[in-house]
């Protein structure tokens, strides 16, 4: 069968697999953000060092707020997990005749997993609570990278679940420097929410009263290093900002995918706004509210970008995305 024809054309009763992956996402991205409010609000230890059991029972109902909070991300977490089985099963019977989605399918899962594994380990090895090491900030940056590199994986699925998926495939070969220039705004993007994992931590461990004391500890060797690294994080912030806007407009000089195109404008109008939200963030002492956007703006940033990756890897070369576009604008080339 063609990889390229409609992977729902026969009809199935209750939800189709587009849905499922949609349903997917949305459950993923919530779970990130709920993963956020569980640091932020300083609930992680909420269900002692128990796993998968909470405080050594299957549901608590003994226990305070933060055992409540604790207790309903893993609920979530186990949904998601139920939510991944389920489409990896329908993805597994589609893999010969829609193998793209197939790939991404299995990479979402994997990570998945990761994801699972990191969040128990978290609790088993006590980097929670009152937990000031270095290892606790290091640990949520790993968690944070890795969610991110499943909301990309999810990105794939979604475009290799329409009903006109892109071509597969995905070639390196042949691109000129197109992958290079992606693979570095990918990793440049990794690193950054890397960094903005320390921050995050810095700050949860170490509340400032005020900004002045906040900058403050950051250049005083004194502090502990999670403080130390956070200044680096809205410089990396700006960096791969700048990188990213180059290099787009490079990467679409070398493939003008008119899909690509309105991606690459949704990252920058996206992007900039995550700046000012960070800055925000920063100057108003990082409420809950705002750490929620600026992780929110990240995973979409992500999303995006991962989403872009494919798309025009998958687009044909320059010359005929060209002459498609010609010959759509002008009809009289049609007919040569
Ligand atoms: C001038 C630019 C930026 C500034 C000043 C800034 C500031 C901050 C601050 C203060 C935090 C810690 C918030 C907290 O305590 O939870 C943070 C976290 C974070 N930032 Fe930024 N940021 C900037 C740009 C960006 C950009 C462009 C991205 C991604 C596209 C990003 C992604 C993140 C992520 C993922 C976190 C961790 C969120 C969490 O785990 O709750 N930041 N940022």
């Amino acid at each position: 069968m063609n990889p390229t024809s409609e992977p729902h054309a026969k009809p199935r009763r209750g939800i189709s697999t587009l849905q499922l992956v949609v349903l997917t996402i949305a459950a993923n991205a919530l779970v990130i953000l709920q993963g956020a409010f569980v640091r932020a609000t300083g609930s992680g230890a909420g269900c002692g060092r128990h796993w998968p059991l909470c405080n050594g029972e299957v549901v608590p109902l003994s226990g305070g707020v933060h055992t409540a909070i604790e207790f309903t991300h893993r609920l979530l977490s186990l949904g998601v997990l139920i939510l991944g089985a389920w489409l990896f099963a329908r993805v597994w019977r589609m893999r010969r005749e829609n193998p793209g989605l197939f790939a991404f399918t299995v990479a979402a899962t994997v990570f998945l997993l990761i994801e699972a594994g990191l969040g128990a380990l978290t609790v088993l090895w006590g980097l929670t609570g009152d937990n000031q090491s270095i290892e606790r900030g290091l640990m949520v940056a790993t968690h944070l990278v890795n969610s991110l590199l499943l909301v990309g994986s999810l990105a794939g699925v979604l475009l290799y679940a329409r009903p006109r998926p892109p071509a597969w495939p995905l070639r390196l070969r042949g691109q000129g420097p197109l992958g290079t220039v992606l693979a570095i705004g990918l990793v440049g993007m990794l690193f950054l929410m890397f960094s903005g994992g320390i921050a995050a931590m810095g700050n949860t461990m170490f509340p400032s009263a005020s900004l002045a004391e906040g900058i403050a500890a950051d250049f005083d060797p004194d502090s502990h290093p999670l403080i130390r690294l956070r200044i680096l994080h809205p410089i990396i912030g700006i960096t791969v900002g700048i990188y990213l806007f180059l290099s787009l407009g490079t990467a679409w000089w070398i493939k003008p995918a008119p899909e690509g195109r309105v991606l690459a404008q949704g990252l920058l109008g996206v992007y900039l706004v995550q700046l000012g939200v960070g800055t925000l963030n920063l100057a108003l002492l990082a409420p809950i509210v705002l750490q929620l956007l600026h992780l929110g703006l990240a995973v979409v940033s992500f999303f995006l970008l991962a989403a872009l990756t494919v798309v025009l890897l998958a687009a044909p070369a320059k010359r005929s995305v060209r002459a498609t576009a010609g010959a759509r604008a002008d009809p009289a080339m049609e007919r040569t």
